[in-house]
């Protein structure tokens, strides 16, 4: 099997081709680029040329590298000139039938050693391979878009393709400088996999009727720290794209509960708000410029009044305890909450009501306050109510949470509030991910976090969060809601109670 690879071939010349043929050629690599419509190898050809030029200009390449990028990148005419490369990553049509017959073709045409590989994003490399000769010079590639600055790329191994394949592909990764992560051939490989918990998780939040789709992007960003939240993500890769990759990696999985779609991006999508690049999807776009309603002012604070913490969970009774002395707040230290005082729990993974009926508390003057993420000033924070919470306790418990300036997001009841849910999903999913054996637990981070941009990767942030308050939270939604959509990964429930971080690889492996 070839290791140093010097001559490539790329099939098809689309968006992702072209921009594999840009960070080869960058990295010294020749590239055969063909494509069966002619003007589309012309097209990407001139593209490259364009973009090299802005690049020397601009000085961060000279005028000679771009030169000899673009001598690098030599257009084919046909599939018979391939017979010289030590790889073809194919990046063709998203059709099966049709990758299967390239494949057959190539191989008759280059050495026996050359590696095939895939850019597909959606179908088994196994099932590309199956129609070749020599299925274990098969590999899946699969680069993100725009390639050249996403800088990871998934090294998939199929069920026959041999280890040297992928150990060629990770190499020249390395030297495109991108970062290779080792995938096995399952449903979404490791990004599109892991990516399944925040989309589908807010759509549920949503669908409850927890809060806005604005209410829980603010959320996700300001209280969670994420770019971007769900429903911002959503119009960006527009729903033409995510609905049919949240359909395809749920039916894949056999109906698993924790990718279940929902309905609400089938109708948008029927009724074409579709993100973005439509003008109107969760957000209109007039003018370009995403439109989002102004926030309800902070209501006035109630002079006077004093605050009761619920002991039930002692780690966020001190977390509320520590932000209220900083509100100079005052807290009433009663076994039981006096009659007058502000009621206020703190629940993991459970809803106000929930607390309300197994504390026996009054239903109209209790609110819930998310304590998973840290309750610093220049953090959102989410107040919950119930159905019973009275609006002038609402109003007394927002101002006072709002009275150092941060801001607050009043959200109806929820099992989980809006963070915890969606944090605690995407900490479930790459559990699972880990416990699957898809990749290391070490490169489902290191995807996540180039390929999705989260903050941390999911299983740095739930050992950062606490494993066993994520575990917590799952097993109360669980319970709350009898969905087993909740039900906790074995991975996170092994390792927290060995009082393990969810990042260790069992010894015995
Ligand atoms: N666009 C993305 O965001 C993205 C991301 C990751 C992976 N992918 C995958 O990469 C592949 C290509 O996607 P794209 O977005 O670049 O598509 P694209 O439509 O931009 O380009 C595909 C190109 O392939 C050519 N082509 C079609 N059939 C061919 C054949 N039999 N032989 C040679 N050329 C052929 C077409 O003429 C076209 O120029 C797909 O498998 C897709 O799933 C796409």
């Amino acid at each position: 099997m070839t290791i140093d690879i010097q001559t490539i071939a790329v099939v098809g010349a689309g968006a992702m081709g072209r921009g594999i043929a840009q960070i080869a050629a960058q990295a010294g690599v020749r590239v055969r680029l063909y494509d069966t419509n002619a003007d589309a190898v012309t097209a990407a050809r001139e593209s490259l040329r364009q973009l090299w030029e802005k690049l020397s200009q601009k000085g961060k390449l000279s005028a000679e590298q771009a030169e000899a990028a673009l001598a690098r990148v030599i257009p084919a005419s046909s599939l018979q000139d391939l017979t010289d490369v030590q790889l073809v990553v194919e990046a063709i049509v998203e059709r099966l039938d049709i990758k299967r017959d390239l494949f057959a073709q190539l191989e008759g045409i280059v050495s026996t050693d050359c590696i095939l590989a895939s850019n597909t994003s959606s179908l088994s490399i196994t099932a590309i391979a199956a129609a070749c000769k020599h299925p274990q010079r098969v590999a899946g590639f699969h680069f993100f878009n725009p390639v050249a600055l996403m800088k990871v790329v998934e090294v998939i191994d199929g069920l026959r393709s041999a280890p040297e394949a992928g150990d060629a592909l990770a190499a020249l990764a390395r030297r495109m400088g991108h970062t290779p992560v080792r995938a096995k051939d399952m449903p979404g490989f490791i990004v599109n996999h892991a990516g399944r918990g925040m989309n589908t998780e807010g759509l549920r939040v949503a669908q409850e009727n927890v809060a806005s789709f604005a209410q829980i992007d603010a959320i996700m960003r300001e209280q969670a720290g994420f770019r971007m939240g769900p429903f911002e993500l959503m119009d960006l890769t527009a729903l033409d794209v995510s609905h049919p990759v949240m359909e395809s990696i749920y039916q894949q999985f056999y109906d698993e509960p924790r990718f279940r779609p929902s309905p609400i991006t089938t109708v948008r999508l029927a009724g074409g708000l579709i993100g973005r690049k439509t003008g109107e999807g969760f957000y209109a776009y007039p003018d370009g410029q995403k439109q989002v309603l102004a926030e309800s002012p902070v209501p006035a604070a109630q002079a006077g009044l004093s605050v009761w913490i619920s002991p039930a969970h002692t780690d966020g009774q001190a977390r509320a305890r520590a932000l209220l002395q900083t509100l100079n707040a005052n807290i009433v230290d009663t076994a039981e909450p006096p009659a007058d005082a502000l009621i206020i729990v703190t629940p993991l993974g459970e809803d106000v009501s929930t607390s309300v009926f197994q504390q026996q508390l009054d239903a109209a003057r209790t609110v819930g306050l998310d304590t998973l993420h840290p309750l610093q000033a220049d953090k959102r924070r989410t107040l919950m109510l119930s159905p019973a919470t009275q609006a002038n306790w609402r109003d007394a418990a927002h101002a006072l949470l709002a009275s150092d300036g941060a801001p607050v997001s009043v959200i109806q009841d929820s099992p989980g509030f809006v963070a915890q849910r969606i944090v605690a999903c995407i900490v479930n999913i790459a559990s699972d991910i880990a416990q699957q054996r898809i990749a290391t637990p070490q490169d489902i981070d290191r995807a996540v976090t180039l390929g999705l941009g989260y903050p941390a990767g999911p299983l740095a942030m739930g050992d950062a969060l606490g494993s066993e308050r994520i575990l917590e939270i799952l097993r109360n939604m669980q319970r709350v809601t009898g969905d087993m959509r909740y039900r906790p990964s074995l991975w996170l429930q092994r390792r927290v109670q060995l009082g393990l971080p969810l990042l260790t690889v069992p010894a015995s492996r």
